[in-house]
């Protein structure tokens, strides 16, 4: 099957990536590729345990990476913009990935009080990137990567209680906030054109991967081991990822994912979205409740 792997990631000497929820999972696989490809790599976890012992792995893998922790905690907002202040201070920033997120956990709330999926998922991120556009203007060429999920086809909004304060399904939030992602990159792409920015917005989605996703779904854990042999090993699971931060042919705007199964699985290229990811109504009113929600105005007129 043909398409972008890791080995389509040409040298990187010279640009530094921030890869969030680097130190487990997809981030790690593309931390890791990237750092061999010899590029700095900022590992943005809430963890400095964790991220010391991924910045050790990738160590032993290439002795001499570019690495350094950059402390992130997405579910609360003050973190969110110390990491962004901290990151200013770098000489060049290329690429921001935003990877991390949750998955199914019970209900939960970040540190400003929204439920944890969509703060973690979409929120969190919405501030980062926000904060992060005036360093990544400095770099032509620059991208911010969004990383959503085939379960963003089963997302609907709920308007009227983004919060979860009258309901919460596990599963539907997660779509939701997967479907978020989608409109959260179409909109800033839309937005960064407009304004003529050197920036570009690129989604891309893992299919499915054996990470530790799955740690809030109880006994069914026991199937992740499968996925990585049927379907993608969290390296594998990277490569869109990888194809949306450093293909220099990737679109603006595009979204990348696996070729096979369905976009389940194999090399990355371009990948399906459904109607309501590319509804420019609803990514107009997620950019405006995200603004509002967080006080962050990315400071980006519409289309
Ligand atoms: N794996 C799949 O099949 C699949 C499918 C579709 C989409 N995705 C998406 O791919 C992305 C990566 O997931 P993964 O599969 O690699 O999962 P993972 O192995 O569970 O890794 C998730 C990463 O996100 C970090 N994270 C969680 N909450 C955070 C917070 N509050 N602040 C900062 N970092 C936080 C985790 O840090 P800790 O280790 O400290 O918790 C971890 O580094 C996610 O956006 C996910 O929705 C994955």
């Amino acid at each position: 099957m043909s398409g972008f792997t890791d080995k389509d990631v040409a040298d990187q000497s010279g640009r530094c990536f921030i890869v969030t929820g680097a130190n487990t999972g997809i981030g790690f696989g593309a931390a890791r590729s990237l750092s061999a490809r010899g590029a700095r790599v900022l590992l943005a976890c809430r963890d400095a345990a964790k991220a010391d012992d991924a910045m050790a792995q990738i160590r032993r893998h290439t002795p001499a990476a570019d690495l350094a922790h950059l402390p992130l905690d997405l579910a609360d907002l003050d973190s969110v913009r110390a990491a962004a202040d901290i990151a200013a201070g770098e000489p060049r920033i290329d690429v921001l990935v935003n990877n991390a997120g949750v998955m199914f956990p019970p209900l939960s709330r970040t540190r400003q009080g929204f439920e944890l999926q969509f703060g973690v998922n979409h929120l969190g991120p919405f501030v980062l990137t926000s904060l992060l556009l005036p360093k990544l203007a400095e770099t032509p060429g620059s991208r911010v990567v969004v990383t959503s999920s085939l379960a963003h086809q089963r997302g609907n909004l709920d308007w009227d209680d983004l919060n979860a304060e009258r309901s919460y399904s596990r599963t539907q939030r997660y779509s939701d906030s997967k479907l978020a992602n989608m409109l959260h990159f179409f909109e800033l792409d839309r937005r960064l054109r407009a304004a003529g920015s050197p920036v570009t917005a690129i989604g891309c989605h893992p299919g499915v991967a054996a990470t530790e996703l799955m740690r809030h779904v109880g006994p069914f854990r026991v199937f992740t081991p499968l996925f990585g042999l049927l379907l993608n090993n969290a390296d594998q699971g990277a490569w869109p990822a990888l194809q949306a931060a450093a293909d220099p042919s990737a679109e603006p705007g595009g979204y990348y994912g696996p070729q096979g199964m369905n976009g389940m699985k194999g090399p990355s290229g371009t990948a399906k979205r459904t109607q309501a990811a590319q509804d420019a109504g609803l990514a107009l009113r997620l950019w405006d409740v995200s603004a509002d929600m967080t006080g962050i105005d990315p400071g980006l007129a519409p289309a």
